[in-house]
């Protein structure tokens, strides 16, 4: 009894010592940016190329070189021309009608994020391999455009969804299907079938891209995710938050070894119970009067067991 209700408690534990605590924008990557900073540096430098920009026309940033192979744009619109006729292209976003901002402003600014080779440092997937670069697109209130760290606005695609058309992605290994991933800007992924003509789509701003699950074998994602949340952690170094992410891998370290010890324990108790039910059986089949004379016909030792048991048959037939 004791020993199942303890292993019924660890089972119920054992979720949230496994919940994964996956935050990508948490992750911060060699360059000890975040993504969220990367975000903030690619909008100074989108606006940065605007001198007197034209509506609806995309205009190229520089970015710094330490972010060698990350592209950058920016396009200002009136918010009105967004919403009556979208945008036919920008870069491998294809905007339709019906997009709104939130708050309202009157002129905004799509930047565009091509993050290339930093894709995988920048939003790192464990158990995924990235076939196209994470693009991004941020809209930004363009009223002041030698502002920086401008908060973004909320779009929305009312009426039908934001495509992108990814023009280069590798090919996936056979027989693995290649999805969309999406990262909102508070840091989590959701995972989307990807469109004929390797297209995914969206209503809102983000960063998206293409993955496949990688063939290596890894431990559940879950696990997964939470040691290389630890993993990044430990290298940002020094937060309180390390102790805890340690301490949650230990506790599901130690949780699994007991859950094994109960399982084992239990497997033990069921074999023995069994044991001695056949032993109890064999006992009372022995007792009985007729296995006895099956017993005696093949082996030598029959006529000693006969002897031997017949006694307390004729006892019970003595009783009645
Ligand atoms: C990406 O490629 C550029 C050269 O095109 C290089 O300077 C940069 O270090 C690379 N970044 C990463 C993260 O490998
Ligand atoms: C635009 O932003 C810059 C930098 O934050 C600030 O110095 C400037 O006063 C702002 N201009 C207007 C018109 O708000």
């Amino acid at each position: 009894m004791r020993v199942g209700t303890s292993f019924l408690a660890l089972l119920s534990l054992l979720p949230l010592l496994l919940s994964p605590q996956f935050s990508s924008a948490q992750l911060p990557p060699d360059t000890g940016i975040s993504s969220r900073t990367l975000d903030a540096i690619l909008q100074d430098c989108a606006f940065k190329a605007f001198l007197r920009p034209k509506t609806g026309v995309p205009y190229g940033g520089q970015v710094p070189r330490s972010l060698n192979g990350i592209r950058v744009s920016a396009m200002r619109l009136r918010s009105g021309s967004l919403r009556t006729r979208g945008v036919e292209r920008y870069k491998e976003f294809q905007i339709p009608i019906g997009v709104v901002e939130q708050p309202y402003v009157e002129r905004l600014v799509l930047v565009y994020h091509n993050l290339g080779n930093w894709s995988e440092k920048f939003y790192p997937l464990p158990g995924y391999t990235y076939l196209a670069p994470v693009l991004g697109l941020m809209p930004y209130s363009g009223a002041n455009l030698s502002a920086s760290e401008l908060p973004e606005l909320d779009i929305r695609a009312s009426d039908k969804p934001i495509l992108i058309n990814f023009p280069h992605v590798k090919s996936a290994p056979l027989g693995s299907v290649p999805k969309c991933v999406y990262f909102d800007l508070h840091g989590s992924v959701q995972f989307d079938i990807l469109l004929h003509g390797n297209v995914c789509s969206t209503v809102q701003q983000g960063h998206f891209s293409i993955v496949v699950e990688s063939n290596a074998p890894s431990p559940a994602p879950a696990a997964a995710a939470v040691a290389a949340a630890a993993a990044a952690d430990v290298r940002k170094s020094g937060s309180g938050r390390n102790k805890s992410k340690v301490w949650v891998i230990v506790a599901s370290l130690v949780g699994g070894c007991l859950l094994l010890i109960m399982l084992s324990l239990l497997v033990a108790k069921v074999r023995r119970t069994k044991k001695g039910m056949k032993i109890q059986q064999l006992e009372w089949a022995a007792e009985s009067n007729e296995t006895l004379q099956i017993a005696s016909i093949g082996g030598t030792k029959a006529p000693l067991a006969v002897g031997t048991r017949t006694r307390p048959t004729i006892e019970n037939d003595y009783i009645p």
